[in-house]
């Protein structure tokens, strides 16, 4: 029995930690993030990034306008200036509370890129915050595919580098190392002609972009953290409540 039970216990670990492996991408080297979904001026350039760079191809359709601008503070009329450039089936602007979702046709956009964009309001969740970050970061020049780059985080990606404008283009390079059986390719991305920020000034772009993501795949998550303190307060405080409550109740018993 204790061998059949540690065998089971040994197929679950074995079994979590392959997946954990498969989320955090494959054996590539992750960047940390280091994001704050508490910090609501990242996450405000982090929306109107996503609004300008990304929401023509990628719909976040789990979200509302409205919701977010609650959540990070922002008016109506800065959501209808900064945010809303969609249109609905009408052909008129999209109303601060509809779902952001946008006009790009699955069809044909599968046949621009390879694979149509996926709608990326749980992408926090499912690929985690790390794995954003590094993958925004990982795009270099490969003139061997269709929009001429690839991602050493995500190999032959269908989706182009939107962000070249602000981050310019890196390329790989190569180095082997050691001899014979032990040679092993050690590969680095370099920037090889600069983009409107510097490399600092891009990595907090994609942190902001990244902050947005993690925000909005559970927007409770701003709340559910403070109301856990409360809970943990209380049962404290109520605790020593109890104690007392008990000690008078059994004072005749005793
Ligand atoms: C021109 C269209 C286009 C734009 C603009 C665009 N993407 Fe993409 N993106 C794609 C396509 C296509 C894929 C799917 C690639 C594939 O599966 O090969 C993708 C995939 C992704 C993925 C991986 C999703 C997954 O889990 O597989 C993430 C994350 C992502 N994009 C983030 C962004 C962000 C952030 C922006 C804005 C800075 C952005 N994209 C802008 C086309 C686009």
């Amino acid at each position: 029995m204790k061998k059949f039970i540690a065998s089971v216990m040994f197929a679950l670990s074995a079994s979590v930690m392959t997946t954990a492996a498969m989320a955090s991408g494959g054996g590539v080297h992750l960047e940390h993030a280091d994001v704050d979904i508490h910090n609501k001026a990242s996450l405000q350039r982090g929306v109107k990034y996503y609004v300008n760079y990304c929401m023509g191809c990628h719909s976040l359709g789990f979200s509302r306008y409205n919701r977010i601008a609650q959540d990070l503070g922002l008016t109506d009329e800065q959501v209808a200036k900064n945010l809303i450039f969609t249109r609905d089936a009408n052909g008129e602007l999209q109303k601060s509370g509809a779902l952001m979702k946008n006009g790009i046709s699955q069809k044909d956009s599968a046949e621009w890129f390879g694979a149509p964009p996926p709608d990326l309001t749980l992408v926090g969740r499912s690929r985690g915050p790390d794995w954003i970050y590094s993958y925004l970061k990982a795009f270099y020049v490969d003139p061997s595919r269709p929009m001429g780059v690839n991602n050493t985080v995500f190999p032959n990606v269908g989706m182009p580098h939107v962000l070249w404008e602000l981050q310019g283009f890196q390329e790989k390079e190569c180095t082997k190392e050691g001899e014979g059986e032990h040679a092993a390719e050690h590969c680095e991305l370099k920037l090889t002609k600069a983009g409107s920020m510097t490399p600092s000034e891009y990595d907090q772009t994609v942190r902001d972009l990244t902050n947005f993501l993690a925000y909005v795949g559970e927007p409770a998550a701003l709340n559910r953290k403070m109301y856990g303190v409360f809970v943990l307060l209380f049962l404290g405080l109520f605790a020593v409540i109890a104690y007392f409550l008990k000690k008078e109740y059994w004072k005749d018993v005793h």
